[in-house]
């Protein structure tokens, strides 16, 4: 049984701390918290014990009336590897971390220089073993080494290209908006994320460009990759059929934007409306001489929630990555390729 802690519980950290609970191998012990507001309420009345950071929301716990277990030392010293899910906060966190001699997982908000060593399960899982501490990277991330992964694995990729639109701000982030604009970000190209990628894939050749718009689920990839394979369209989206944690949807049967992939979402049930996988419109799939075209999708709240599960078995269990990954699918309502 691995004990896990929760440093932060947002829009990530809940969603890790849920996915924690349900699997067999592991005890959720807690989540640090600042605000003792509705959410802190509902992680109580869930029976998730909640610890705060440090005196002052301690004292503000008491006046609002909401129980905690402990503080984070307390915390830390109930854990085999804590999850840092805080608002990029992972170097201040890292040596507390490090004095009580406990493993890490930390988000893609931090820089790859915190851990050395950037996590996408499909990619890494392996050379993750033993490891202190792990980076799992961000959501944007994520979604291109799924399927750029996919895709490279197959054809062999020589040089890729995405053009990412990305959701200006999270459903509860009300203090970005409202916004009427498209906004350039960064107006410098290329943008960070390809580096990123590359954080991941070493030797991949990829550059990105990213435009902010007004939407507060999702993001929306337009993805080229130079392949050395001629694959025709068939043998790319078997490639991606066969990848781990890709959904390949139709515009067709209904998806016409990424409204209807949270909406289908919500229809399935899903915890949230998350959709933890990387979402490709099957019928953007082209291939145009030896480039692969597509429409890749990133529900930006959910899809590293799998990769934290896998990233925290890596570090401190023996369990090889296909069965890691086959367990969390099953957990999570995923879909695993046979
Ligand atoms: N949101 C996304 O779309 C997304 C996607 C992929 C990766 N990430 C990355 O995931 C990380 C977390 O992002 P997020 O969106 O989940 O952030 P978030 O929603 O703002 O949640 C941050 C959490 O950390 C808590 N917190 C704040 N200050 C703290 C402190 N000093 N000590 C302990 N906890 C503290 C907050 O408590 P209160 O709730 O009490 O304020 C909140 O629960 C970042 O690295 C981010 O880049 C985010």
């Amino acid at each position: 049984m691995i004990n896990v802690g929760i440093n932060g519980y947002g829009t990530i950290g809940r969603r890790v701390a849920d996915a924690v609970a349900a699997q067999k191998d592991m005890k959720l012990v807690g989540a640090t918290k600042v605000k003792p507001d509705y959410r802190a309420r509902v992680a109580v009345q869930k029976g998730i014990p909640l610890y705060v950071p440090n005196q002052e929301v301690a004292a503000a716990f008491d006046r609002a009336g909401v129980p905690y277990a402990g503080d984070l030392s307390k915390l830390l010293s109930e854990v085999d590897v804590v999850v840092d899910a805080t608002p990029e906060l992972g170097a201040e966190y890292k040596p507390v971390f490090e004095k009580h001699g406990k493993k890490a997982i930390f988000q893609g908000g931090e820089e790859h220089e915190l851990t050395g060593f950037s996590f996408v399960a499909q990619v890494n899982y392996t050379a993750a073993k033993g490891r202190k501490y792990v980076r799992v990277v961000s959501c944007n991330t994520t979604g291109l080494c799924r399927v750029l992964g996919a895709v490279d694995s197959g054809f062999g990729i020589t040089k890729a290209r995405a053009v990412l639109a990305r959701r200006a701000a999270d459903p509860d982030e009300v203090s970005k908006g409202p916004i009427d604009a498209i906004v350039p970000d960064p107006v410098s190209l290329p943008s960070h994320h390809g580096p990123d990628v590359q954080s991941v894939m070493k030797s991949l050749k990829i550059t990105t460009m990213a435009i902010k718009v007004p939407v507060t689920h999702m993001h929306l990839h337009s993805l080229i990759a130079t392949v050395r394979g001629r694959p025709t369209e068939e043998e790319v989206i078997g490639a991606l059929e066969s990848a781990p944690r890709v959904m390949l949807v139709d515009g067709k049967a209904g998806f016409k934007s990424t409204a209807q992939v949270i909406d289908w979402a919500r229809e399935v049930g899903r915890p949230r409306n998350d959709v933890f996988e990387a979402v490709v419109w099957r019928d953007s799939v082209t291939v145009v001489d030896d480039e692969v075209y597509m429409f890749l999708g990133v529900h930006q709240e959910a899809i590293v929630t799998p990769e934290n599960i896998d990233a925290i078995r890596a570090v401190a269990s023996e369990v090889p990555a296909e069965e890691s990954m086959r367990t969390t699918d099953a957990t999570l309502g995923i879909r695993h390729p046979t």
